[in-house]
């Protein structure tokens, strides 16, 4: 089932010290290896997540969600991502890190775009940026990627259109919108992405996607076709609750965990069990 934990399953992490490039990601799609990506916003977490020999850790603007509470991922401001990359950057020793540019950093003009993706390299010390959507911003895409600055493509469901689709239901089940959405791919190829993330979308058309593009393909909600897999850290490590997409696998129940360790500790504090004789200074 989607949503069982999954905590006792084997693990890849012995010690990988070799620096994963975009180069890597795209050799690693023709030599047939699965790419893994999984998001981090904090210094930590990112720690963890390289520790665990991820591919590719993605600063996503599901922060907005995830870390500041909000219903959707559009009040993020590139000030507020360029500070959860800069936390995740001194956390990683191997793996690629990708910042998504927040609504509205990129899609005003090309200019602004490449001055928001130059923060994000500079400031916070970025590896390469993500961007949402297709046509309306393959000029945008080629002017970054001239600059030298590698962008990941993000296809289907992408949330800063949120208000837009007026749902999160899965994208391009009608012939019309997976026609464009392979049209988009090939575009975002063509303008210089070295990956494109493929958010809920038939796995079908997922798998069209991946044999066609020379570039990989990192799915989520979009079948096991893909090049990759990407999800948000916080709904597979089960700090989450309340969210049960039928494309999330749980790999722990971290909910339970921190609150019964919190409630043991306030029981603790409150029968004057904690500090004991060994927890204090004489
Ligand atoms: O912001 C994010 O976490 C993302 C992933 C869901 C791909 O864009």
């Amino acid at each position: 089932m989607s949503t069982q934990l999954n905590s006792g399953k084997k693990k890849a992490n012995t010690i990988n010290p070799v620096k994963v490039t975009t180069q890597t990601v795209v050799d690693m799609k023709r030599k047939g290896e699965v790419i893994s990506m999984l998001t981090a916003y904090d210094f930590t977490m990112a720690k963890l997540v390289d520790a665990a020999n991820v591919d590719i850790i993605l600063v996503g603007d599901s922060a907005g969600n995830v870390m500041a509470g909000h219903e959707t991922t559009l009040p993020m401001t590139l000030d507020h991502m360029i500070y959860h990359t800069s936390c995740v950057v001194r956390g990683v020793d191997r793996a690629l890190v990708v910042a998504d540019l927040p609504f509205m950093s990129y899609q005003v003009t090309t200019k602004e775009a490449l001055i928001s993706a130059g923060r994000m390299m500079k400031e916070a010390g970025a590896h390469a940026i993500k961007v949402e959507g297709g046509k309306p911003i393959v000029e945008t895409v080629k002017r970054i990627v001239d600059a030298g600055i590698p962008v990941m493509g993000h296809l289907g469901l992408t949330p800063q259109s949120i208000y837009k689709f007026g749902t999160y239901k899965v994208r391009a089940t009608e012939e019309l919108e997976a026609d464009e959405l392979v049209k988009d791919a090939h575009r975002l190829e063509k303008a210089g992405c070295f990956a494109v993330v493929l958010e809920k979308i038939p796995s079908k058309l997922s798998a069209l996607v991946t044999k066609e593009l020379s570039i990989p393909t990192i799915g989520i909600g979009a079948g096991p076709q893909c090049d990759g897999q990407v999800l948000v850290l916080h709904d597979m490590l089960g700090l989450n609750k309340d969210f049960h997409p039928r494309f999330l696998r749980r790999y722990a129940d971290l909910y339970t965990g921190i609150v019964d360790a919190v409630g043991n500790y306030v029981a603790d504090v409150k029968s004057r069990d904690f500090p004991n004789e060994n927890e204090q200074y004489k």
